[in-house]
């Protein structure tokens, strides 16, 4: 007897999609970010402090120039690395804040934000296999796109005692012959926390001793407070294995533009370009006019965020300590990192019963890596009215807690 085609295939019972999927990609758990965000957005009068973007919006003149830019037809592509003027405005921008040298022709190249900056450098360097040591607690894109790069994360956990500063030795016992990358993430998403110089030196000359690459996620490099912020390319012998990157989401409240940069000696930089030119092309053409515009006239605006930043980083560091949190001060980014424990409570359980019985959202901290266990991440991205509201509301939760 013969079958037709089309009842052999009603016949064969029809293969799960999810079999589909690459086993890599299976492996990633989805962000644990997302599900609060999900459960908050069905909620009326829910204060975020859950996000990790600025809430104020561009400032106007870069807006501007992204408008003026599209009414003057510049609706196409870019050169696969970016616009040159972009180029040589950043390349003059980091010689003048850290002494870094990035020929603006070879050695830089403007992506879709950090984001895409960070799978290149990670697509560029890694054979399958290869160990990429990630210090944690740490942004939650990293070990997945670790994985996503073909390489395998291995964590390394910094603790609060050490005021979440990671050190040689921490490193050294993570090391194996298959490590090839440490990926550093400094001034720290979600714990605030800025390594000092002389532990970014130790790192730099550990580096060299054992031949390694360091990928240098520096996105929050202009939100410091009190301590500079050290470039780790421009320490001694850094500047041929570092991998920097770099973007204007933060320090220019530029999220939604998605435009960031890679600097790196030129070979290492040829071929992130061409994994760039084959899956992007070029950056938004409007966005990188934006950041010209952004280099140009910017400042300001970047330091009048900051201070407002840094006056609210104060009111929520007392905040926390006041309600009898644990609240380790933060140097950097827009995060505060209180710890939990003493309400008796998980990270996890206290984020949720924050959001269900007070309508505030936070984020656990073990969303981090296993070191941001019994921690939660609160962003003051925040108007400051807002952050005293939650203040008073997680005050009620922590009383509750301590009351059984
Ligand atoms: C440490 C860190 N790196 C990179 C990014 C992604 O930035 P971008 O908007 O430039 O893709 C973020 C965003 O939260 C971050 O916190």
């Amino acid at each position: 007897m013969t079958t037709t085609p089309v009842a052999a295939e009603a016949a064969s019972p029809a293969r799960p999609a999810g079999d589909y999927i690459a086993r890599r990609i299976q492996a990633v758990p989805p962000s644990g970010i997302r599900r609060f965000f999900d459960i908050a957005a069905t909620m009326d009068d829910v204060i975020s402090l859950g996000i990790g973007e600025p809430d104020f919006v561009t400032p106007a003149p870069i807006v501007q120039a992204g408008v003026a830019s599209l009414q003057r037809g510049e609706t196409h592509y870019t050169s696969n690395s970016g616009i040159l003027e972009l180029r040589e405005l950043l390349s003059a921008q980091l010689a003048r804040l850290y002494g870094v040298s990035y020929h603006p022709e070879t050695e830089l190249l403007i992506t879709v934000g950090v984001s895409e900056a960070l799978l290149l450098a990670l697509m560029a360097v890694l054979n399958p296999g290869d160990e990429v040591i990630v210090p944690e607690p740490c942004f939650v894109a990293y070990a997945p796109t670790v994985i996503f790069g073909g390489g395998q994360p291995v964590a390394v956990p910094t603790y609060v005692q050490q005021e979440f500063q990671v050190t040689v030795a921490d490193l050294e016992r993570a090391r194996t012959p298959r490590t090839k990358v440490v990926l550093l993430g400094y001034p720290n998403n979600p714990t605030g926390a800025v390594l000092e110089r002389s532990r970014l030196e130790e790192i730099a000359r550990w580096a060299a001793q054992h031949d390694l690459l360091v990928i240098s996620d520096e996105i929050y490099d202009r939100l410091v407070y009190g301590v500079p912020h050290t470039c780790f390319a421009a320490l001694p012998g850094a500047w041929g294995r570092t991998l920097l990157l770099g973007g204007f989401s933060k320090s220019h409240a530029m999220t939604g533009w998605r435009i960031g940069y890679v600097a790196a000696p030129a070979e290492l930089l040829a071929a992130m370009r061409k994994i760039h030119q084959y899956i992007i092309m070029s950056a938004p053409t409007t966005a990188q006019e934006a950041a010209i515009e952004a280099l140009k006239t910017g400042e300001p605006y970047v330091e009048e965020m900051r201070l407002e930043y840094d006056r609210r980083r104060r009111v929520i560091v007392d905040g926390f300590r006041s309600l009898g949190l644990d609240c380790f001060e933060p140097r950097g980014a827009f995060y505060a990192f209180p710890s939990v424990a003493s309400t008796g409570l998980s990270d996890a359980d206290f984020s949720e019963r924050l959001l269900m019985e007070e309508h505030v959202a936070m984020v656990p901290g073990s969303a981090f890596g296993e070191s941001g266990r019994g921690f939660v991440r609160a962003s003051y991205a925040t108007a400051l009215p807002k952050i005293e509201q939650a203040l008073e509301r997680t005050g009620r939760l922590v009383e509750r807690c301590r009351r059984g």
